[in-house]
Parts: C-alpha cells; sequence; structure tokens
C-alpha cells in the first residue's frame, strides 16, 4: 500500500501512535493553503480610489475556510505531541468554520470530533458538521464562542485521558500555522509590494501570525484589524473584542489600528462584490472589504491585501445578529 493511499493514512492513526509526517502524504491535506491572491480592481474603481486592493481566497481550502490552515496545524503539533491518537477524542468550541476544518481532519484521519457550537450557528454549517460525523454540543448563542470555550474546556478537564482540548483560542499553533504560511505567500505573491495587510479578528491568529511574519519582512507595513462595531451582529467569525474575552492568540500590540465594521455594511458591499468581481464571500470577507476601502481610500498609492476567510452564506438571504 502506497503511502498516499488513504486508507493506509485510517487504518494506521487507528493504531497507538500515528505518525505526523503521513498527514503531509495525504492529497487532501496537501493543498492546505497557497489560496489564489486575487486583484479587486473594479470594486476600487467603484469605490474612486487611487490604491491597489487584493484579496486572499481562502475559500479555496479542502474544507471551504482559511480554518484549515490553522486546525491542520493544531492536529498535526497534536499528534506529533502524542496527545491525540489512540481513540482520543478532539474537543473544542467554534462558531463554524474551525469546527467544519476540524470535523474534515477527524473523518478523514480517522479520530473522533466533538464539538460546542453557539445554537444560532448557520444551519449549513451544522449539517455540514452531522455529513461529517462529527458529535455536536449546540451552547447558548447568548454566551457565544467565549461560552462554548468554557464548555469545551470542561469536557475536556472531565477526562484528560479521553479528549485532547485543541483549544484554538489559546493553542500558539493557530497564529503559528499562518506564520508559517499565510504571512509567506502573501510576501510572495504581492511580490513584496504589499503596503498595508487588513484582516479581520476572531481568534486573531489569521491576524496575528500573517502580521508577525510580514513586519519581519519589512517593518513599514501598516496592519489593521477589523470588528464588529457592536456585541449584537451577524458578522460569523469576528469578535468584538471590548465586549468579548481576549484570545491569548492575538497579539494587539501588532496590530496598528483597529476599524469597526456594521453588519449591514459589510450586507452592501458583499452584493456589489458580486456583481463586480464574480466573488460571493462571507460577511467577514465583506467587513475586511469595507474597512480595506477606507484604508485604500486614505492611502493613496497604497497596495492593500486583505484575507476572505470563506465563502459563507449568500446575498440577499442576510443573517440576523
Ligand atoms: C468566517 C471567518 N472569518 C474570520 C475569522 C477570524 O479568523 P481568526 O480566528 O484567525 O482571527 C474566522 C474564524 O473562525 C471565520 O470563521
Amino acid at each position: 500500500m502506497r503511502a498516499s493511499d488513504p486508507a493506509r493514512l485510517t487504518t494506521s492513526f487507528g493504531g497507538a501512535s500515528p505518525r505526523a509526517s503521513e498527514l503531509l502524504d495525504d492529497p487532501l491535506l496537501a493543498v492546505v493553503g497557497n489560496t489564489p491572491l486575487v486583484p479587486l480592481r473594479r470594486l476600487v474603481a467603484r469605490h474612486g480610489g487611487a490604491f491597489e486592493l487584493w484579496g486572499k481566497l481562502e475559500a479555496t481550502n479542502p474544507s471551504g475556510s482559511v480554518k484549515d490552515r490553522a486546525a491542520l496545524a493544531i492536529v498535526r503539533a497534536a499528534i506529533e505531541a502524542g496527545d491525540l491518537g489512540a481513540g482520543r477524542t478532539l474537543v473544542d468550541a467554534s462558531s463554524g468554520n474551525t469546527a467544519v476544518a476540524y470535523a474534515m481532519l477527524g473523518a478523514r484521519l480517522g479520530f473522533s470530533v466533538t464539538l460546542f457550537v453557539p445554537r444560532n450557528a448557520s444551519a449549513e454549517r451544522l449539517a455540514r458538521l452531522s455529513a461529517l460525523g462529527t458529535s455536536v454540543v449546540l451552547t447558548d448563542p447568548g454566551a457565544g464562542t467565549d461560552g462554548a470555550q468554557e464548555e469545551a474546556r470542561a469536557l475536556a478537564a472531565s477526562a484528560p485521558e479521553r479528549y485532547f482540548f485543541a483549544d484554538q483560542y489559546n493553542n500558539p499553533q493557530n497564529p503559528l500555522a499562518h506564520y508559517r504560511t499565510t504571512g509567506p505567500e502573501i510576501w510572495r505573491q504581492s511580490r513584496r509590494r504589499l503596503t498595508h495587510l487588513v484582516c479581520g479578528v476572531g481568534t486573531g491568529g489569521t491576524i496575528t501570525g500573517t502580521a508577525r511574519f510580514l513586519k519581519e519582512q519589512e517593518a513599514s507595513i501598516q496592519v489593521v484589524g477589523v470588528e464588529p462595531d457592536e456585541p449584537m451582529h451577524a458578522l460569523e467569525g469576528l469578535k468584538h473584542l471590548p465586549t468579548a474575552r481576549r484570545p491569548s492568540t492575538y497579539d494587539e500590540a501588532l496590530v496598528d489600528r483597529t476599524e469597526r465594521v456594521a453588519t449591514e455594511e459589510a450586507v452592501a458591499l458583499r452584493a456589489a462584490l458580486a456583481r463586480d468581481e464574480g466573488l460571493v464571500v462571507g460577511l467577514s470577507s465583506a467587513a475586511a472589504l469595507v474597512a480595506s476601502l477606507r484604508v485604500g481610500g486614505r492611502s493613496e498609492g497604497a497596495y492593500v491585501v486583505t484575507v476572505l476567510p470563506d465563502s459563507g452564506g449568500s446575498p440577499g438571504q442576510e443573517p440576523t445578529a
């Protein structure tokens, strides 16, 4: 049997000690990352700006979002450390995309996954989790992902020999994944021309790892974080940090300014983007684009790169906060 045969992955993972190198042999997991950086010229022209805007299209990852990067790094490190194997169940909290990424990895590699998801996660996401064989515990939407995180932590602590708590809000592998992949990809794809990075903040893993790498290459690069303008919002994946617990995966020292975006602004921009550029993105991507247009509008000649985390939802079928 060849090393890249998926059956071998599952079989060997069912044993006592899977090897992390086997993950890299899987053609599905080998295509995590290396996403396209696409120019958004019509959007900028409509806005009347004198700057370049490029979007990193993370929906092309195997499970459909940027979260494949962090989930794969977390799972790989856990396998290397011997924390995930021999029948252990991965446990974590997620508002949706990380959950789907873990679910894909669990089904692919043969480990069980239990996820704590706020009840207001989209029906499409929940259906996908169920299709991937994941066990889902729905939590109080009022307590948000912070509440879901507490419940996940409590379950893992109740039987540490049975559970691996992946803890995406505190696991250093989350920002590290972006330091090792997203940052270098953007630096290479922009041909070292970028002047601004604009990025939504959920766990803060994407902005922290990517910004750290880019600022090490060129200290003058400006980093802009994007947050919802109020606690009740429909920008799935983003956190309103003034009223939420600060994840340790978010290093604010790397962020030069924060732009706050209203759900309605993101909804309008998502519709315009689909018409102008042929791209349907999720609302957190649209919020990042609203902020990017503000940033570019203030900085003539700028080369702005923003991360578009997923293609969630559809224009015209808007979620409510
Ligand atoms: C749709 C979406 N946008 C943005 C983010 C934020 O990314 P990060 O957690 O790396 O800050 C997430 C995270 O789950 C997400 O699902």
